[in-house]
């Protein structure tokens, strides 16, 4: 009796160290390489945002080009929502619902590791429309 015991724990454990190995890891933030001439923006752009983002066409989120001012180019509310859309959203920032409802609710992953200076850095690299 007690040796099937002993093998349900074992058993446990295998599968607890399996999944450890899935944990996620924290190199997304870091830009794999930045290129002479490369922007800090773009760098940032690169590591964070182009799996869903271009400038000019819409994928996975829409084509950013001149999106700054649908935000009235306001620093702080363009901050929030790229930090974290979801607050923006339920602060009812009328952008930030709009675009949700556009995109068919399709939620932006938050960016808590992003920093207001690194926000900066995005905004100027989209503003500048140059990919
Ligand atoms: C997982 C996909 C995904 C990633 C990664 C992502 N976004 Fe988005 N983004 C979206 C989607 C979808 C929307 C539109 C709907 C929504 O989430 O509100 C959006 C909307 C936006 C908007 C509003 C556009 C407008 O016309 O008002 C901005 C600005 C924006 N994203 C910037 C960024 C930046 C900068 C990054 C990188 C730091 C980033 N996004 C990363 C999916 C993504």
């Amino acid at each position: 009796m007690s040796a099937y015991k002993y093998t349900g724990v074992i058993l446990l454990s295998a599968l607890l160290s399996a999944c450890g190995g899935s944990e996620p890891t924290t190199e997304q933030n870091e830009p794999e390489t930045v290129h002479p001439g490369m922007t800090k923006g773009k760098a940032i752009f690169a590591a964070n945002c182009v799996q869903c983002h271009s400038l000019h066409r819409d994928q996975v989120g829409p084509k950013l080009e001149g999106a700054m001012s649908r935000w009235n180019n306001d620093t702080a509310r363009i901050t929030r929502f790229i930090k974290n859309s979801q607050e923006a959203i339920n602060m009812g920032d009328p952008r930030a619902i709009d675009i949700y409802e556009k995109w068919n609710k399709t939620i932006m992953t938050p960016m808590p590791h992003l920093t207001d200076k690194d926000v900066i850095e995005l905004i100027d690299y989209i503003n500048k429309g140059v990919e």
